[in-house]
């Protein structure tokens, strides 16, 4: 979709296999939390928290080129991985009217990132859309040249201060002018983390994990992937036998998809089964096979 910014590679927010296609298409290595895109102000309040700060800046900027990072609702029903499973949520209301009329008729807020491939620049126009994912995407809707051409400015008020995470269109000062003059925490230069992807603390399990496992031992809880016919528990037994709130399968099929969309909520239910440990099965490093291997093995370190 267009945006005043730049092409936005959008899908159902609140759908994770359809998000889990979004880190497809761009060839992410790891999920980075994405932005859910709302037509208005009003309808982000079923999923995120709107303190004063936030309603001063988005009655200035929205819509338009702001992104917010606001405290998630505990029954927010947008997919763990569109926020990467953190406690917050990057919310924008885009100024392109066409950004806006797509989410009115879709009914549903819109995660998208840069429409492009990992890496390579960000798209201003339809037809940079349509050499980088043309053959990824079912439809690319023609709306322009961005405006802005540069990403959304994104600021952190999720806490006491205010952060600001992503430089954009939206400078600092306008920032701190529109909040009364409050100080705007930026990144520090030398500092050698600049993505905010990398600051952001994710929710880990507290029971140890074990990757690429081929068994079971008697007390480990089990995280499959396809058929778990062949699991077997050392000293007898199998993993089809096993309670049922001490396995999950990401995918029955192997659907990569279909795993990633499971995948934070699985290792979440399984960290509360009380097992000593949770056994992975292998996941094929492959697709979106990366990304959840990312996943896993930053859970599992
Ligand atoms: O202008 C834009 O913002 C474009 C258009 C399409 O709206 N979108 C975009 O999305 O640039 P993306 O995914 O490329 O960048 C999202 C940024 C990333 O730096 C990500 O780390 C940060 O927002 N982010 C998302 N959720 C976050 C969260 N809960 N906490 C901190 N940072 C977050
Ligand atoms: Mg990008």
């Amino acid at each position: 979709m267009p945006t005043e910014t730049v092409y936005g590679l959008a899908a159902n927010a609140c759908d994770g296999k359809a998000v889990a296609r979004i880190f497809e298409a761009k060839g992410r290595p790891s999920f980075n939390p994405l932005i859910s895109h709302f037509a208005t102000a009003r309808d982000i309040e079923a999923h995120a928290h709107m303190d004063e700060r936030a309603q001063m800046l988005a009655q200035r900027f929205w819509p338009g080129p702001l992104t917010l990072i606001l405290p998630r609702k505990e029954n927010s029903t947008i997919s763990a991985l569109a926020c990467a499973d953190l406690p917050t949520l990057a919310v924008r209301v885009p100024g392109h009217p066409d950004a806006r009329a797509l989410i009115k008729a879709a009914g549903v807020p819109l995660a998208a990132p840069s429409a492009n491939i990992s890496g390579t620049l960000s798209p201003t126009r339809a037809i940079h859309v349509a050499e980088g994912l043309g053959d990824k995407v079912d439809l690319i809707l023609a709306g322009g040249a961005s405006e802005v051409g540069l990403e959304s400015t994104v600021i952190d008020l999720s806490g006491p201060e205010v952060h600001l995470l992503r430089p954009g269109g939206i400078s600092a000062e306008e920032i701190s002018d529109a909040l009364g003059g409050t100080p705007i925490h930026q990144p520090d230069e030398n500092s050698e983390i600049k993505s905010p992807g990398q600051l952001l603390k994710h929710y880990a399990p507290t029971t140890p994990m074990r990757l690429n496992a081929i068994d079971l031992a008697p007390d480990e809880a089990l995280l499959g992937f396809g058929s778990l016919r062949f699991m077997g528990i050392r000293g007898g037994g199998a993993a089809l036998d096993l309670p049922d709130d001490r396995v999950r399968n990401l995918s029955e099929g192997q659907d990569l998809h279909e795993a990633a969309a499971n995948l934070f909520a699985m290792i979440r239910e399984l960290d509360q089964s009380g097992a000593q440990a949770i056994a992975v099965m292998n996941i094929p490093d492959q697709g979106l096979g990366i990304a959840i291997n990312d996943r896993l093995k930053r859970a599992a370190s």
